[in-house]
């Protein structure tokens, strides 16, 4: 098993891990995924004023999870693709309006070349196995004035990045993570073979009021194993790596 994918392999088990906890705490997902994830899915789409939605659209969410964002676009044909749908779908319920399908960003099999007018890889660049091939084939499905959508941890500790040029440690610090970042230009020069960068902002704000509002629904989160975990995420995040989530948007470069 090559390096990359088997640290892959880590990262899936842990992202496994995680929503199998989030299925067992939340008996209806339906109702806590509207409550908390709607306000930021929708905060996230109410800033991309660039972008226009409309019926004879088609809008992709790569690494969709069980909450994809795109069921929130009231228009068009609207796409979601994992690796982990199998369990997903076992798990979680889906809007019957909205295609969802096994599959990784790597290769995108279910999606016609040249036919998407939005992808959107929310939190999700910095799980896969392979970015270069990623993006090639995120260049190949988009459409000549298509955008790419990109939300991303960005990690702030200058510590951290140095270390990280020497010695692996985030293999150690933060192995739910596959690729990590500390900038948002550093996302752009990866992949500006085929992408060029319109803008970015930082989401974190966003991002905090979603937190709070899941910890204020989460049964779990009063008990003394969910007061563990939220302190050691807290250690990691915010004194260890001190990550800010960013909103990035790109458009294909042309010729490419
Ligand atoms: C942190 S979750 C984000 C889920 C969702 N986009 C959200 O923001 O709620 C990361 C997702 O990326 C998916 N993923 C991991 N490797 C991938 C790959 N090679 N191609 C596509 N998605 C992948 C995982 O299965 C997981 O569902």
């Amino acid at each position: 098993m090559s390096d990359s994918t088997s640290s892959w392999t880590v990262a899936q088990q842990r992202e496994r891990h995680y929503y199998e906890t989030r299925a067992a705490s939340h008996g209806d997902h339906q109702q806590v995924y509207a409550e908390f994830h709607a306000p930021f899915w929708r905060g996230i789409l109410e800033r991309l004023t660039e972008l226009e939605f409309h019926d004879g659209g088609y809008y992709l969410d790569v690494g969709c999870g069980p909450n994809p964002i795109v069921a929130f676009i009231d228009k068009g044909t609207r796409i979601g693709v994992d690796p982990l749908m199998p369990f997903y779908r076992e798990n979680f319920v889906f809007p019957p309006d909205l295609e969802v399908h096994e599959g990784t960003i790597e290769e995108l099999s279910p999606v016609p070349d040249g036919s998407a007018d939005v992808i959107f890889s929310m939190n999700n660049i910095d799980h896969i196995k392979d970015l270069g091939s990623a993006v090639k084939t995120l260049r190949r499905k988009i459409k000549e004035d298509g955008h790419l959508v990109i939300s991303v941890n960005i990690v702030k500790s200058a510590w951290a990045a140095g270390l990280s040029k020497v010695v692996d440690i985030y293999k150690v610090v933060d192995p739910t993570h596959t690729y990590h970042f500390h900038s948002p230009q550093e996302v752009a020069d990866q992949i500006s073979d085929h992408f060029e960068m319109v803008r970015y902002e930082n989401i974190d704000a966003l991002a905090e009021e979603m937190a709070e509002l899941k910890k204020s629904k989460d049964t779990e989160a009063t008990s003394m194993k969910g007061r563990v975990r939220d302190s050691l995420k807290f250690l990691k995040n915010d004194m260890l790596l001190r990550e800010d989530l960013f909103l990035l948007l790109f458009k294909p470069k042309p010729g490419t």
